[in-house]
């Protein structure tokens, strides 16, 4: 796990500390990049397109990176599809997948934006707001991959998508708007698993085969970033070909040569990101208990691990001295909250695991890495009015960029008021 940490020295974890001080995210632009290469040697029969699921991270200087690498943008809301355009990004480059209608539909589809319905209800309603226009449609396919009920994206427990069952009842929506159906979308997360991505893949074929105006299939992401020992990285060339030979042999039998769309967005931003904060405090429960080790950042800052259990790599940065004995230590985070831990038991986010780190002391950095996805963009915005934490950039070229300042207290309770209603 060693490798997350290669772009943050001990000396510019140092630099960057006294600059902007802790808790602060940390991203890196050559790792950026080199995960947009991977990306778009993706191995695809026809068309090829990637998207980037911008819930990921949605900072503007990634957007704009990505933009200026090729990429295309999956936004999960309006406001998110507006926060792309107020980067910079052309409408017609954006596709909406959410879970709630756009408020905001009518400007946004007039301006180029493309729509994919998750269920018949905004199918419907899409139906009743632009009839007689183009539109994709996500299906859930069946199967699910993620870990528990709350990761799954596909099979029975999800709601995310129409059940494939249901594909009559989008033909009838359809019919009656006349909407052209020309592009199918499954997102069930399908992680590493190469057989998993073959069946995904012939299951969503399945489903193209219904609608004869499709010339798109979208597989969403779902590619693994390994953020445990236990865990592999996906093998992108691998899942591709197999994938690639799926949609050959579609065209064979059915003679549409489709365009591929892919969806990632943890593979694109997790390694290239870490959070760096301090240890602010140490306590112990004596014999018997713990060793804490205490931080200035935690859930509010980096959620996953209290939401999921999700486990990051760590790292200390001893401060001025080498240190060769090794504590356990459970590491916990500054909210008032117990279930701000960030060495949860794996499978049991209630539970606590020691880990075994440098001897730490007060006042030295501590880094999570593999935090560039899903970490900053799904922080628990001000809670313990704890201000939402910056983000710095290390240049491809060595120099340090600041792209989110720290909030202040002022911005935090700006929006209060004392309106007549
Ligand atoms: C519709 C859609 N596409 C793509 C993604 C990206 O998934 P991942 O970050 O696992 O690649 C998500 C994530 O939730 C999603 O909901």
């Amino acid at each position: 796990m060693e490798k997350y940490f290669e772009f943050l020295s001990a000396s510019l974890a140092e630099e960057i500390a006294s600059k902007i001080e802790t808790p602060v995210y940390v991203y890196d632009e050559q790792t950026l990049r080199h995960s947009i290469e991977r990306i778009l040697s993706f191995p695809h029969a026809y068309g090829f397109l990637a998207r980037y699921a911008m819930k990921a991270n949605s900072n503007q200087f990634i957007l704009k990176l990505f933009d200026s690498m090729g990429l295309h943008f999956d936004a999960s809301s309006g406001y998110e599809a507006q926060r792309a355009i107020s980067a910079g990004i052309s409408p017609d480059k954006i596709q909406i997948t959410a879970q709630e209608y756009p408020h905001n539909i009518k400007e946004l589809f007039k301006s180029g934006v493309l729509f994919n319905a998750t269920s018949c209800h905004q199918l419907e309603q899409f139906g009743r707001d632009f009839p007689g226009s183009e539109i994709s449609v996500r299906i859930n396919p069946g199967i699910g991959s993620g870990h528990n009920n709350r990761t799954n994206v596909g099979g029975l427990s999800s709601s995310f998508g129409i059940w494939y069952e249901w594909i009559k009842d989008v033909q009838k929506i359809a019919e009656t708007h006349k909407l052209r159906i020309t592009k199918i979308h499954t997102h069930i997360g399908s992680g590493g698993d190469v057989g998993v991505w073959e069946r995904v893949a012939g299951l969503s074929l399945e489903a193209v085969k219904h609608f004869p105006l499709v010339h798109t299939l979208n597989l969403g992401g779902g590619f693994k970033v390994a953020r445990t020992p236990g865990e592999q990285t996906t093998d992108i060339q691998r899942v591709g070909e197999s994938v690639k030979k799926a949609f050959l042999s579609f065209a064979e039998k059915d003679g549409r040569k489709l365009n591929l769309e892919i969806e990632p967005g943890t593979y694109l931003v997790a390694e290239s990101g870490i959070l760096l904060a301090s240890v602010m405090d140490k306590v112990s429960t004596g014999k018997g208990g713990y060793t804490f080790l205490k931080l200035d950042t935690g859930m509010n800052d980096l959620t996953r691990t209290t939401l999921y259990g999700s486990l990051h790599p760590i790292k200390l940065y001893p401060k001025n001295r080498k240190t060769s004995h090794e504590e356990s230590v459970v590491i916990v985070g500054h909210c008032c909250e117990s279930g701000d831990i960030f060495t949860p038991l794996p499978g049991d986010p209630e539970g606590i695991e020691p880990i075994k780190l440098p001897e730490a002391q007060i006042g030295d950095l501590l880094a999570f890495g593999a935090a560039g996805a899903y970490c900053s963009s799904m922080s628990l915005a001000n809670y313990n009015s704890f201000p939402r934490i910056p983000e710095v950039l290390i240049r491809s070229n060595g120099k340090l960029t600041l792209v989110r300042k720290r909030e202040t207290i002022d911005s935090m309770i700006s929006l209060e008021c004392d309106e007549n209603l």
